[in-house]
């Protein structure tokens, strides 16, 4: 009996062709949110991910350049360490094909199974797909060209060493059939299955066309075929047929996570591999959806491909992790665009989950310097908010097991809006003004607090800076270093006598002017340096006509609270408003659509410009205006209201 439960994840192990994209992140930040949980929950975690760096499309590109393939490969796989350093990725090992401890355990298994017969000379050919180091009959190609990336094949005829997959194909099916979980998403796994039932190939499993690979034992004329090589990293970096010890603990993988792209190669070719060796199957491959762009795939061609690095740059670590898992629904293709970026980190972090915390540390300063006071009140609202956060660790729980990345996320930010709802319901500003009601305020407060620790560990594993960037506004962690899972699953656990800080917001308002740019200092120093260099140039607003003080008193401006908030069909200017004006509903109708998802704007307190005569738009009665900032280059933001100031209040 092993005395503490493993667990060992994996990426994919990339090609270190070019630099790699927010794609890759992708996998990479879902693996290190895994690894980052199962720690938490106390597993003896094995997180494991590397470089793919043998084949022709390398060689060929080093040759390009003039450079040996290690020279060209060592450089780049540089640049890939450091990016995982960047997103703070917690890879246990990192493993690359060209080491001496991955050519050694490809060498032995190429030769076991050689030795059992399970692998024979023959005579192949086909048409190769460099850049995907795959092979296609006829038949397969599309319009002559490559089924999965569209570039020219070349037609190749070698003598080749080959696989007996078709041996293995019914007792994969069985196991497939026998694991529901052994292949996930649903979708992924029936695709898998009527491939196999269509029937196996034997593969072909060497080269004689390049030399840029492992050699194969018996026959130097021949490299080991990349995909061959590349799949036995999941076994040479966990200690196979070098460390037994080790391998015996981690293995088997409990999940290899990739994208969709090379499902088959993992839930066929690889499965069976292990067959062969006699060696347990992975308990999961689980395949995510595709990250795209507006104009499609990434790609280098295109010179569309978004560099993660930048984005952690300018938006910071916890918030570029965010959006990647929120943004790809489990299984499926998500869109990535900077701007919808901007407007998550707006909306989400910034208004939802930055507010919360700072009004929280504010409210604690004002009210009881700073100090978190012991709650000494229950009331049925208070209930709700700790039964609704005991609700959403369940859920969240479920969903990291799933690796269903996007719905943890939403489930945690139900406790954010419930939290940001109970400051509304509780309105501690009209408590702190009876002396009678102390108590109550003390324990609304003390409630928040201890919201906002179960919320932080519960984003901990996708937002690991968020625990020691909260505590540095509000002490919530003894240790932020040494946060349990299951401690959001508590309730009780903050001090009182914890302090409040002065601090930076947890994620500041982003000003739209940055998207696109990748200069540096970040976005809101540029923003206020080219404030002060307007102001020092003299950069005035043009002279307008005055008004009196009572012409401008006609406007009846006035606080309202956005209760609902739709896009109007068959355009995509207007949004739909219902807000509340101080216990009035008015419905208005706002040209902000391109500027604003719905959802984010729902909850805010805006200004309307109440007494503006309605007038109908596409056939709904709009009854006042919402103000907002705009030009050109800027973009547009409406004005929102901050402090409690209620619906109904007057703006002058
Ligand atoms: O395939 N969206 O390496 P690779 C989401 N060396 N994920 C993406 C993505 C996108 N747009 N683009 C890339 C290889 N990925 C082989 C793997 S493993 C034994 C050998 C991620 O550099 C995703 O995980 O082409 C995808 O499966 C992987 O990068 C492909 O990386």
């Amino acid at each position: 009996m092993q005395n503490k439960m493993t667990y060992y994840i994996t990426t994919p192990i990339y090609y270190p062709s070019d630099k790699l994209h927010i794609g890759h992140a992708y996998t990479t930040v879902a693996a290190d949110c895994m690894a980052r949980f199962k720690r938490m929950q106390g597993f003896d975690v094995f997180y494991a991910t590397g470089t793919d760096e043998h084949g022709q499309k390398i060689e060929k590109t080093a040759a390009a350049k003039n450079q040996s393939a290690i020279e060209y490969v060592d450089n780049i796989v540089d640049n890939i360490k450091k990016l995982w350093k960047t997103l703070l990725i917690t890879n246990d090992d990192f493993i690359r094909t060209t080491e001496a401890r991955h050519e050694q355990v490809v060498k032995k298994i190429f030769q076991k199974i050689y030795d059992q017969g399970d692998i024979y000379i023959s005579e192949y050919e086909g048409w190769y797909c460099t850049p995907c180091e795959t092979f296609f009959t006829e038949r397969q190609l599309e319009g002559g060209k490559c089924p999965d990336c569209g570039r020219e094949v070349e037609l190749l005829k070698e003598e080749s060493y080959f696989f007996n997959m078709s041996k293995y194909a019914p007792k994969l099916l069985e196991h497939i059939e026998t694991h529901p979980d052994f292949i996930q998403p649903e979708a992924r796994k029936n695709e898998v299955l009527s491939f196999i039932k269509s029937g196996l190939d034997d593969l072909c499993v060497s080269r004689t066309t390049f030399s840029w690979g492992i050699p194969v034992p018996f026959n130097k004329k021949h490299v080991v075929y990349v995909w061959f090589d590349a799949l036995i990293n999941y076994l040479s970096i966990v200690g196979f047929g070098s460390d037994e010890e080790k391998f015996n603990k981690y293995w088997p993988a409990d999940v290899h996570l990739m994208a969709k792209d090379i499902i088959r190669f993992h839930a066929i070719i690889w499965p069976v591999i292990l067959m062969a060796l006699g060696t347990p199957l992975p308990r999961q491959v689980c395949a995510h959806g595709w990250i795209m762009l507006e104009g499609g795939k990434m790609s280098k061609s295109k010179g569309n491909v978004v560099d993660p690095a930048v984005l952690v740059e300018k938006y910071g670590v916890d918030a570029v992790r965010y959006y990647l898992l929120k943004e790809l629904s489990f299984g499926q293709d998500g869109y990535y665009s900077e701007e919808m970026l901007v407007n998550r980190i707006n909306s989400d972090l910034a208004n939802d989950l930055g507010n919360l915390v700072s009004r929280t540390a504010a409210m604690l300063e004002r009210y009881f310097d700073g100090i978190v006071p012991t709650a000494e009140t229950a009331e049925e609202l208070d209930q709700t908010l700790i039964n609704l956060g005991e609700k959403v660790y369940r859920e969240a729980t479920a969903f990291l097991e799933k690796l269903d990345f996007a719905n943890y996320i939403a489930a945690v930010q139900k406790l954010i809006a419930r939290a940001n709802k109970y400051i509304d319901e509780t309105e501690p500003w009209k408590l702190a003004k009876e002396q009678s009601q102390k108590k109550r305020l003390a324990s609304v407060l003390y409630n928040l607090a201890e919201s906002i620790r179960r919320i932080v560990i519960l984003l901990a594993p996708a937002m690991p800076t968020l625990a020691s960037r909260t505590n540095a506004q509000l002490e919530l962690f003894e240790d932020t270093e040494q946060i349990r899972w299951e401690e959001a699953s508590q309730w009780g656990v903050v001090r009182p006598g914890s302090r409040t800080h002065k601090a930076q917001a947890l994620f500041p308002r982003i000003d739209v002017s940055v998207l696109g740019r990748e200069e540096k200092p970040p976005f809101y120093e540029t923003a206020e340096k080219k404030i002060a260099e307007e102001k020092k140039t003299g950069t005035e607003p043009a002279e307008q006509d005055e008004i009196t003080i009572d012409e401008f008193s006609k406007m009846d401006l006035r606080v309202v609270k956005i209760l609902e908030c739709s896009r109007m069909e068959k355009t995509d200017k207007l949004l739909v408003l219902k807000v509340d004006l101080g216990g009035e509903i008015r419905t208005v109708v706002s040209g902000i659509a391109k500027h604003y998802e719905p959802e984010s704007l729902i909850g805010k307190k805006v200004v309307l410009v109440a007494n503006l005569k309605p007038v109908k738009l596409r056939g709904t009665i709009s009854q006042g205006m919402i103000l907002a900032a705009s030009d050109e280059q800027q973009g547009l933001e409406v004005l929102t209201i901050q402090s409690d100031l209620a619906p109904g209040v007057k703006v002058r």
